[in-house]
């Protein structure tokens, strides 16, 4: 198995090789990929034009999917989310640091998201390692994270004050269900990674709100320090997609950004989100 999987170089990621995906992985191989999902945090995979059927057997070898509640799905596949951007649309979904479904009390594990259709230049999507930060961190300022919670919202985001609602952007139609964006949330500020036992840094610019017990103008530039620490080159992987590109990452161990660069052309990605599990320091 280890010569299958090639780390990417970059600070987060690795690429698995000579495995075809239409076939259902024993469960020894689901093993192994689990294992290095925990390890490197993102698994990236090429030529994979897989059935929208073997890519839910493929998800559902390692956790039951989780249906989104806000992105438009797949027509005829209510368990495959679309991420869609046409060429006459200026705003794409996910373009920013997030790692996803924080607000939920039990976070989706991760996303196999698949390339469909990619623009001729750009669409890559920016991978940050949550891990691989919190251990160059200084000794004593992880200390300072000790025994921390945040606060993680879905209604900033989806809800009816979201900013896309509001501004009525073109996300409109893509995004929808605003009602239903109701989730709170609070976990440790640094988690124990579920498979790696890694620590892991778990806050992010898109749906983290705060610092329980602190008010906004502590919180904020804390969070900051964190956030600009996470970003730094020296922790992330840009991925260059192709039809039939997948990334399975693990949000307790990454972020991601869907780097929006472009416009007038087409990317349409199909993303499969699985459960995961109640986080603990
Ligand atoms: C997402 O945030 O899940 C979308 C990522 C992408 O389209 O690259």
């Amino acid at each position: 198995m280890t010569e299958m999987i090639q780390p990417t170089g970059g600070g987060v990621g690795a690429f698995v090789n000579g495995i075809d995906l239409a076939d259902s992985p024993s469960d020894n191989m689901v093993g192994e990929l689990r294992n290095a999902l925990g390890e490197h945090g993102v698994l990236f995979f090429r030529n994979q034009n897989i059935s929208p059927e073997a890519h839910m057997a493929f998800a559902e070898k390692f956790a039951p999917i989780n249906i989104n509640r806000f992105i438009a799905h797949v027509d005829g596949y209510p368990k495959i989310t679309q991420v869609l951007k046409e060429p006459d649309q200026k705003k794409n979904i996910g373009g920013g640091w997030h790692t996803d479904h924080t607000y939920d009390t039990e976070p989706a594990m991760g996303s196999i998201l698949l390339a469909r259709e990619t623009p001729k230049h750009g669409g890559d999507t920016m991978y940050a390692s949550t891990c691989r930060a919190y251990e160059t961190l200084s000794d004593s300022f992880s200390k300072t994270l000790d025994g921390l919670k945040a606060t993680h919202s879905s209604r900033h985001v989806f809800g009816p004050q979201a900013r896309y609602v509001q501004k009525n952007e073109d996300t409109a139609g893509r995004l929808g269900n605003n009602e239903a964006a109701t989730q709170d949330s609070v976990h440790p500020l640094v988690i124990t990674h579920p498979i790696s036992g890694k620590k892991s840094i778990y806050v992010n610019p898109g749906f983290t709100t705060g610092i329980e017990g602190w008010n906004d103008a502590e919180a904020e530039p804390f969070l900051k320090i964190l956030y600009d620490h996470i970003a730094k080159p020296e922790h992330t992987y840009r991925f260059q997609w192709a039809p039939g590109s997948i990334a399975f990452w693990d949000n307790r161990a990454t972020w991601h950004y869907a780097v929006n660069d472009y416009h007038g052309e087409r990317r349409l990605m199909h993303r499969i989100t699985i459960e995961g599990e109640a986080l603990a320091a």
